[in-house]
């Protein structure tokens, strides 16, 4: 098969996608443990909506598809505990369950769409109402992961044979259903052979690129170097990476892009050494309600995560420190938007509108 890309996507998915970090097991919502890897590989197990929107909100499971998802699942878990003879009537005593869900954490636009999905299969519902929302979730989790295999031959597509890519903060399986978003356009640039050097970003403070990103592409084979996060300039301008290709938490209507802390200042290096600039997200990222990126709300953590490490104090006692963990990208730094519904090229308000109608 022949996408419309032109990109032959016959990949071998099982090949290059070893890792799932959300399991349901029907009654219980499973989820590896990001914040004890690489060195742990284990699962916990949240038997309640409130215990999901506390892995939300501590990191146990993260990345923006990934939140949504588990915060659906949540919902499902919620439903275990009401009764109601209708979907309208679940909905309305669901509702506090699903506004604390939606409180775990403020960025990533993807919990609040989930979750809004999952309102509307309840206003739709009649007493099956919880066949209907387990539904729900099942198919807001295999959507994802065809929109991310999709993106990544659309992605790959981009990039001449023989490139290297820099990404930052992790964007693979275990921050969506599977495959990733930029690390989906990385594992299929590899596959076909676009793609020549993978470096990532070791991405303080929480070091998603240095735990995560660089032990996922090594389950698959792939070989990646790590840099510090203050080696990115210099590594441009060594010649050595083509594009930057990253995630996204929430894409404004004009494009601006909110993602991890310190997308921001590798799009203004890529602009700088004149190489192209990539965001990669299933078009569940997308808020056409939300402007423009100053209007994003940016998510703030606890200062602790900058002071030390593994529960280790780094820096002196008595220094303040300030931890915003995400930032925006204007869009006229971005070249091209991939989205399961096609590649928006230097992203503005008309090519947004265009792309996403209504
Ligand atoms: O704080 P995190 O680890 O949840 O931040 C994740 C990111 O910023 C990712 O780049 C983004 O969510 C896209 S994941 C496919």
């Amino acid at each position: 098969m022949v996408d419309n890309a032109g990109m032959d996507t016959r990949l071998d998915f099982d090949r290059y996608d070893h890792v799932r970090p959300i399991r349901w097991t029907g009654d219980a919502l499973q989820l590896l443990d990001q914040r004890n890897l690489p060195f742990a590989v284990e699962y916990v197990a949240c038997r309640s909506s409130d215990e999901v929107a506390a892995a939300i909100h501590a990191l146990t499971v993260r990345g923006a598809p990934a939140i949504g998802i588990a915060a659906a699942w949540g919902v499902v878990l919620a439903a275990r505990t009401i009764d109601a003879l209708d979907g309208a009537e679940a909905a309305r005593k669901l509702e506090p369950a699903m506004q604390r869900l939606n409180a775990a954490r403020p960025t990533a636009v993807n919990l609040a769409w989930a979750l809004a999905r999952m309102r509307r299969a309840l206003a739709d519902a009649g007493p099956d109402w919880r066949e209907r929302i387990e539904r729900e979730a099942r198919a807001i989790e295999t959507e994802d992961l065809a929109a991310n295999r999709h993106m990544g031959a659309l992605g790959a597509n981009l990039i001449a044979p023989g490139s290297g890519v820099l990404t930052h903060c992790n964007t693979g399986s275990l921050a969506t259903a599977g495959f990733g978003t930029a690390l989906g356009v990385i594992r299929a640039g590899v596959a076909a052979e676009r793609i020549a050097r993978v470096f990532a970003g070791e991405t303080r403070p929480w070091n998603q690129g240095a735990r995560l990103t660089v032990w996922e592409l090594q389950q698959d084979g792939i070989d990646a170097t790590l840099i510090a996060d203050a080696a990115a300039s210099h590594l441009m301008q060594s010649g050595q990476v083509q594009w930057v290709v990253v995630g996204a938490d929430r894409i404004c209507a004009n494009g601006d892009t909110a993602n991890k802390i310190g997308t921001y200042q590798l799009a203004i290096a890529a602009k700088h050494h004149g190489l192209k600039f990539m965001v990669v997200a299933p078009s569940s990222t997308v808020d056409m309600d939300t402007a423009s990126g100053d209007l994003i709300e940016i998510e703030e953590r606890d200062a602790a995560e900058l002071l030390a490490f593994r529960g280790e104090r780094t820096v002196a006692e008595g220094v303040h420190a300030w931890n915003p963990v995400f930032d925006v990208t204007p869009h006229a730094l971005i070249d091209a938007i991939v989205t399961e519904k096609g590649v928006v090229e230097r992203p503005d308000a008309a090519r947004m509108r265009a792309a996403f109608p209504g």
